[in-house]
Formats: structure tokens, C-alpha cells, sequence
């Protein structure tokens, strides 16, 4: 059996620069990501099965189709290799801005590669179609994202540093979110991720307004240093100095009803 982490993913920073004509939005992002995440197991099996386990499982299966199973379709469509049983663990919040589903189908295709001897390499153009944050999730290393966050330029990062993520437990959608980008290019992304944006909070704030709470709550913590949402929502995060001041972080809001995750940057 093959066991793979869909590690969370963070946008460090996320710019939206343009509109694009196909629907997408040109973007520079920084990606990152953190030690824990779903967990994807594959094994070869006489035919396709599919299991969902973990805390977020049922809101998953309430959603028909999913990426994992897409993943594996689309790996047996360009590589063949027979069936397998899949199992998910979900302990990520489904649409919040880490990843989620686009970690799963990237773990899904690294776990078949691993099985079947393919490469990351061969497996990219799939990831490209599965979804704009599968390639970075499918590498999973530090990276600038260009295009829809498929050119990717992989950086040096900040392994070991303590995150807490927090999410408010309000599912938001990446496509409404871009729908509502009030369409101004704020510039690109400076050297320095910390005096960058997410250009996307604005929107996010505007459809999930306990995103400012959250953010307002991670900036008032002792030690927190770059604090900012995720992606398109509602997951915020904050780095830390020290993981004495992320676990204080962490206790101080545990009274909220958020859900949190205390881990490190890979
Ligand atoms: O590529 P993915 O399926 O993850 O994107 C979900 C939705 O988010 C897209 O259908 C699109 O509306 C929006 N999106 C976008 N620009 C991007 C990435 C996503 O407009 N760069």
C-alpha cells in the first residue's frame, strides 16, 4: 500500500492581475505548504473502489464526484495499470482555500506514480487539467505560481516555521470569489511575500465576513508575524515565531468553535 499526505496548501501571497478571455484569472502567487493534510492510500486491486474516512468525509460524499476519483481515471486513461482501491482520509475543511481537493488529486496521481513507476513530469499535463492548483500541489514545494498557478518557479522556502491555520467553518466558492475581483491590477508580487496581498480577501470578506474576525484574531496573537487568508477562503493563517506562541495562539481561540490545524511550513 502506497500512503501519501495531501499537504495543505498555503498562498503565501496570491495577486490577481487580469481577466483572462477562457474565464481564469492570470495570477502570481507564492506557494507553500504545511506538514499535514489528508491522507491518500492506493493499492492494486481486481476493481476500482473508492473510500472516504476521516471528519470531513460526509461533507465530501455529499458532493457526488470528487478529484481523487478523477485523478485516478485520468492516470488509468494516459498510463493503463488496472484498478485500484483508493481511500481518503479528509481532515481538511472541503472548499476553504488550502488545497483540498486539488492536494488530493495531486497526492492521488504521486501515490499511482509511485506504484507504476511514472514521473512527476509525466503526470503534469494531467494535473493542468484536474485543476489550476494540482501542478503546485502535485510538486508540493515552496513555488511562485504564474498563469492559473501552473508556471511554477520553485523557491527557497521557510521549513520548520510554526503556522496555525484557522478556519471559521463557512465553505466559500473559489469561483464566486474570482467572480466578485473588483477587476484592478494592484501590481505584481515584490520580493518580499510579507508586503504582498491576497487580492482575493476583499471579495471573500465580502461573501464570509467572519474572515475579518479570523484575521483580526491572528493578528492580535503574541508572536504572529505574516498573517493573511488563504487562497480564496475562508482559511487564514498566521507564521510564528516560536510554537510556544502558535500553541498560545491556538488556545486562546479554541473557545471560538473555529477549526484549526498547528503545523509547520515545509
Ligand atoms: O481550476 P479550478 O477548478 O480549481 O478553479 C475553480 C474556479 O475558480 C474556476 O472555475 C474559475 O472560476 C476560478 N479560477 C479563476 N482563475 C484562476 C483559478 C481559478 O478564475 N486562476
Amino acid at each position: 500500500m502506497i500512503v501519501e499526505t495531501a499537504k495543505a496548501k498555503l498562498n503565501l501571497a496570491l495577486h490577481v492581475r487580469a481577466r483572462r478571455a477562457d474565464g481564469y484569472h492570470e495570477l502570481e502567487t507564492l506557494f507553500a505548504f504545511v506538514e499535514h493534510g489528508d491522507i491518500v492510500s492506493v493499492t492494486r486491486a481486481e476493481a476500482d473502489s473508492f473510500m472516504l474516512a476521516g471528519p470531513f468525509a460526509g461533507v465530501l460524499a455529499g458532493e457526488g464526484g470528487n478529484l481523487v476519483t478523477r485523478a485516478a481515471a485520468e492516470f488509468a486513461r494516459e498510463f493503463g495499470h488496472g484498478a485500484h482501491a483508493i481511500t481518503l482520509d479528509k481532515r481538511l475543511p472541503v472548499a476553504s482555500g488550502i488545497g483540498g481537493g486539488s492536494a488530493d488529486a495531486a497526492a492521488t496521481l504521486r501515490a499511482l506514480g509511485r506504484l507504476h513507476g511514472i514521473s512527476v513530469a509525466d503526470m503534469f499535463p494531467i494535473a493542468a487539467a484536474l485543476g489550476s492548483d494540482v501542478p503546485a500541489c502535485l510538486h508540493g514545494v515552496t513555488a511562485i505560481g504564474r498563469g492559473r498557478g501552473e508556471r511554477l518557479e520553485p523557491v527557497p522556502g521557510l521549513p520548520g516555521t510554526p503556522v496555525l491555520l484557522v478556519n471559521p467553518g463557512v465553505a466559500v466558492s473559489t469561483a464566486e470569489v474570482f467572480r466578485r475581483w473588483d477587476g484592478i491590477d494592484r501590481g505584481p508580487l515584490p520580493a518580499d511575500p510579507r508586503a504582498g496581498r491576497n487580492d482575493l480577501e476583499p471579495p471573500a470578506r465580502a461573501i464570509a465576513p467572519v474572515i475579518d474576525d479570523v484575521l483580526d484574531a491572528l493578528a492580535g496573537a503574541p508572536g504572529a508575524g505574516l498573517v493573511r487568508m488563504s487562497g480564496s477562503g475562508a482559511t487564514c493563517f498566521a507564521l510564528f515565531d516560536g510554537e510556544a506562541s502558535r500553541d498560545a495562539a491556538a488556545a486562546a481561540l479554541s473557545g471560538r468553535g473555529w477549526w484549526m490545524l498547528s503545523t509547520r511550513l515545509t
